[in-house]
C-alpha cells in the first residue's frame, strides 16, 4: 500500500484530481514550462505537422505545439485526468476553436490515434506512470515512418535508469536513440530521450 505522502503527491501530480490537482496543475504550468518548450523544440514540428502530446497536464506543451504547427497543423492531447483535461481545454480554447488542438481521455498505451498518423510524439514528466512496454509500442504504432519520439522526465521521479529506458525504446523498434541530461535550476536534472521510427 502506498505511503500517505505518496498518495497526497499522486493527487497533486501523478493522477491529479480535485483541488489538489488544480493546485498541482498551476505548479506544473509554471515550473515545467521550460521543459515543455524544450520537448516541443526537440520534436521540431514544422507548419502543418501532426503532433501527439501524451500526459499533457495543464496544457502548456499543447499551446506551444499549436503555435509551432500553425493553422494547418493538428495537435492531439491525451491525459487520463479530467482535472488536467479541463485546465488544458481552458488554456488552449482558441486553438481548439480553430480546430488545431483536440484533447481526449487517454493514456500512453491507449491514445486513440490511427496507425502512422503522427509526425511526432511528446511526453513530459509522465513516462514513470505508464505501462512502459505498452506505451512505447503504442508510440511506435501511431508515429509515421521517420516520425520522432521525445520523452523528457525529471531524473528523481524516473523509476528506472535512463539507459534502461533507452534500451526499452530500442527494443520496440526505434532507431537513433539519444539521451541528454538537461540541468534545471534548484532541482534535479531532466533526462531527455529523442528517437526516430525508422523509415520503411
Ligand atoms: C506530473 S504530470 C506532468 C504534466 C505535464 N506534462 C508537466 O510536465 O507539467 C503527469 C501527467 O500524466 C498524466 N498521466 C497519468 N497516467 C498516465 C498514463 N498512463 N499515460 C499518460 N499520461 C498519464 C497525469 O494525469 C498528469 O497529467
Amino acid at each position: 500500500m502506498a505511503k500517505i505522502s505518496e498518495r497526497i503527491l499522486d493527487a497533486f501530480f501523478g493522477h491529479p484530481r480535485g483541488l489538489p490537482g488544480r493546485i498541482g496543475g498551476a505548479i506544473m504550468a509554471r515550473g515545467n514550462a521550460d521543459q515543455e518548450r524544450g520537448a516541443v523544440e526537440r520534436a521540431a514540428p514544422s507548419a502543418g505537422a501532426r503532433l501527439l502530446v501524451v500526459g499533457h497536464g495543464p496544457g502548456v506543451g499543447l499551446a506551444l505545439a499549436a503555435d509551432r504547427v500553425g493553422p494547418t497543423g493538428r495537435v492531439v492531447g491525451v491525459d487520463p485526468s479530467a482535472t488536467m483535461r479541463q485546465l488544458a481545454t481552458a488554456r488552449c480554447s482558441d486553438a481548439i476553436a480553430a480546430g488545431v488542438v483536440e484533447i481526449h481521455d487517454g493514456t500512453a498505451d491507449r491514445t486513440g490515434c490511427a496507425d502512422t498518423s503522427m509526425d511526432a510524439m511528446v511526453s513530459v514528466n509522465n513516462v514513470m506512470l505508464w505501462d512502459r512496454q505498452a506505451g512505447l509500442a503504442e508510440a511506435f504504432r501511431v508515429l509515421r515512418p521517420g516520425g520522432r519520439l521525445v520523452i523528457t522526465v525529471h531524473r528523481h521521479v524516473l523509476d528506472t535508469s535512463p539507459e534502461q529506458l533507452a534500451n526499452d525504446v530500442t527494443a520496440v523498434g526505434f532507431a537513433d536513440v539519444s539521451l541528454q541530461v538537461r540541468p534545471r535550476r534548484m532541482n534535479s536534472p531532466a533526462i531527455e530521450l529523442v528517437a526516430r521510427r525508422p523509415a520503411d
